[in-house]
């Protein structure tokens, strides 16, 4: 495990190498650090659309204040959250139960347990609940490009909606963060800033 150590080689990349690119293995890594990141309930309320394409990347690039990084990187990792909790819980059931009648009343305690914790929520908690997550799934995709010296940088300064035009998704879906990934094409001019830990971590 090289995640720690490499802690204070990452930073968020403003620009990458495009004669670089991440190779299919690697990127399979990252990808299954997505899929097994923890999540409430283990709905993994979201989807994650892998984007390659110039002519795409350069279109979200506008979308998102012209930030250099999404029109260099090697792939472009779009997070977005979705918000069809009870469909996906009913998804959850059918899939773990294997279609099996049987096994899913077995799990109709946790089921109802499930339904009852979310069918009262207002659209816009379940909208917050599911951006939680998805964000939970950025962190672990984070990591994992950290520990595969991979360089990657977290945004939120991009318009949703037009990210959501772009790539024609539905309307359960809202696109929540992005993550270029690729190899850093300068290293970092500035100094990293924290607060530290006196300032964030209380011991009591
Ligand atoms: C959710 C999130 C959104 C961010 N949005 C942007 C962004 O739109 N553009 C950008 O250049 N950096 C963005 N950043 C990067 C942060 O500014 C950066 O991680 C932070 O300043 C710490 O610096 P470091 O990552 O280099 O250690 C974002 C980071 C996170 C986690």
């Amino acid at each position: 495990m090289t995640f720690l150590a490499n802690l204070d080689w990452r930073f968020a990349a403003k620009s990458f190498d495009t004669d670089k690119k991440v190779s299919g293995t690697d990127l399979e890594k990252i990808l299954h650090a997505i899929v097994m990141t923890p999540t409430s309930f283990g709905l993994e309320p979201y989807r994650i659309d892998v984007i390659t394409d110039q002519a795409t990347l350069d279109k979200i690039q506008k979308s998102s204040w012209n930030q250099a990084q999404v029109g260099t990187c090697s792939h472009l990792l779009v997070f977005s959250a979705r918000t069809d909790v009870m469909a996906r819980i009913n998804k959850f059931f059918e899939t773990a139960s294997g279609g099996n009648p049987e096994a899913r009343e077995k799990m109709e305690g946790y089921e109802d347990m499930m339904n009852g914790a979310m069918a009262n929520k207002s659209p816009e908690e379940i909208l917050l609940w599911a951006q939680n997550q998805t964000h939970i799934a950025l962190g672990f995709a984070m990591a994992a490009c950290a520990e595969l010296k991979i360089d990657s940088c977290a945004m939120g300064g991009f318009a949703p909606h037009e990210v959501k035009e772009i790539l024609q998704l539905d309307d359960i879906f809202t696109p929540t963060v992005l993550l270029p990934i690729g190899y850093r094409a300068e290293e970092p001019t500035r100094q990293k800033f924290r607060f530290g830990a006196e300032n964030i971590i209380n011991n009591r």
